[in-house]
């Protein structure tokens, strides 16, 4: 069986003003009429009849879990738990706690299916038979990567080297995770590098074995706060003492760069993972010939590559190319469309200010 664990606690900074932490990039509609986590639920249901797929467990903190409820309701969708987190641990602890959970509900045979909320795929057949080919090398005991072909030395990624050929993938020679810019173009001109798409694919107990050598810290920490958890129904608020203990470091950094384990499936799956407001346009299918995209009620005069969302209020823009304007009730973002990275700066600029 195969059991989908969706990671669903970021906040998604560089989305503001749309995203913010009681409501962030995952619970918007940003791609299509769905959220990004009904989106993410649906794509791994639709391979249901192929797999023994479980239904999905959702991991997520205390503000976002009654939106999130919500929308799956809405979906029709029943995941089996709805795993709260009383404080940010990073993915690592998320990775140990979805471990410890599938192998107590479905033994430690079964394969975790670990999947960020908030990413866009476009071609759901590539990215099917993405996971059918890295399910046969979860069960042999392989952590699974899947390497999406790199087009600019981005740094907030994760980098894949690939080694010897393990049909139908390859063993990871090396991981790197967010490489500075000279190393990332040093991978790049090998053309022996995938990104990371920071979907992964193991067994519950292969991965809680590599975690208790690895981060050991990580790993019983994060077992014991689902050991003292409160349950009720499908809701289990992890122990707050327990996994406050719990030391913070994403999956990459503690398990990634370490494990002897990692293998990569190339998936030429149509990526995206909306990092910035630049990606929405990216992503965009129905762009003026003029390269423009309007959310909302907008209206370009002489403008060209532009993105433009507005939630009820309209908006005019003439003769600029090139720029993002995002409006919503309380918040107006004005950016070059090639600066949408540095919304994080401005968002912890407004926190200093408080
Ligand atoms: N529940 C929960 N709790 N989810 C979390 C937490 C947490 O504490 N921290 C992060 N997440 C979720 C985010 O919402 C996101 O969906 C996913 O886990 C990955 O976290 P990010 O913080 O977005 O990671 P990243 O973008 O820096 O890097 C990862 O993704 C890249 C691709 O987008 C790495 O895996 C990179 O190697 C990879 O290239
Ligand atoms: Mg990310």
């Amino acid at each position: 069986v195969v059991v989908p664990v969706i990671m669903s606690g970021g906040s998604g900074t560089r989305l503001w003003p749309l995203s913010r932490a009681s409501h962030p990039k995952q619970l918007h509609a940003l791609v299509s009429e769905m959220s990004m986590v009904q989106e993410t639920v649906m794509r791994v249901s639709a391979t249901r009849e192929d797999f023994d797929i479980a239904p999905p467990i959702i991991v997520l903190n205390e503000r976002q879990h009654e939106l999130a409820r919500l929308q799956l309701t809405e979906l029709g969708v029943a995941p089996s738990h709805y795993v709260v987190e009383p404080v940010a641990r990073n993915t690592a602890a998320v990775a140990a706690v979805a471990a410890a959970l599938v192998a107590r509900e479905y033994g430690e045979e079964a394969l975790v299916l670990l999947l960020p909320a908030d990413h866009h795929i476009r071609d759901g057949d590539a990215f099917h038979a993405a996971i059918t080919a890295a399910s046969s090398l979860a069960e042999s005991g392989c952590i699974v990567t899947f390497g999406i072909q790199p087009s600019a030395p981005e740094t907030g990624y994760g980098y894949i080297e690939r080694g010897n050929r393990l049909d139908p993938g390859y063993r990871v020679k090396r991981f790197t995770e967010k490489p500075d810019v000279a190393t990332a173009q040093r991978f790049i001109a090998t053309g022996d590098y995938y990104w990371n798409a920071g979907i992964f694919m193991f067994g519950s107990g292969t991965v809680l074995a590599e975690m208790d050598g690895h981060c050991p810290d990580i790993s019983s920490s994060s077992r014991a706060a689902l050991a003292d958890a409160s349950v009720v129904d499908d809701l289990v608020v992890l122990c707050a003492k327990r996994f406050g203990e719990c030391p913070s470091n994403s999956f990459d950094y503690a398990i990634m760069e370490k494990t002897s384990k990692a293998t990569v499936v190339p998936a030429d799956i149509g990526w995206s993972d909306v990092g910035a407001w630049s990606a929405l346009w990216d992503i965009a299918e129905d762009k003026t010939p003029e390269g423009n995209v309007a959310r909302g009620d907008v209206h370009f005069v002489d403008t060209q590559n532009s993105y433009v969302m507005t939630n009820g209020r309209r908006v005019g823009v003439v003769g600029m190319d090139n720029v993002v304007v995002v409006v919503t009730d309380d918040a107006v973002l004005v950016s070059d469309g090639s600066r949408t990275q540095d919304v994080k700066a401005l968002v912890t600029a407004l926190q200093d200010e408080g």
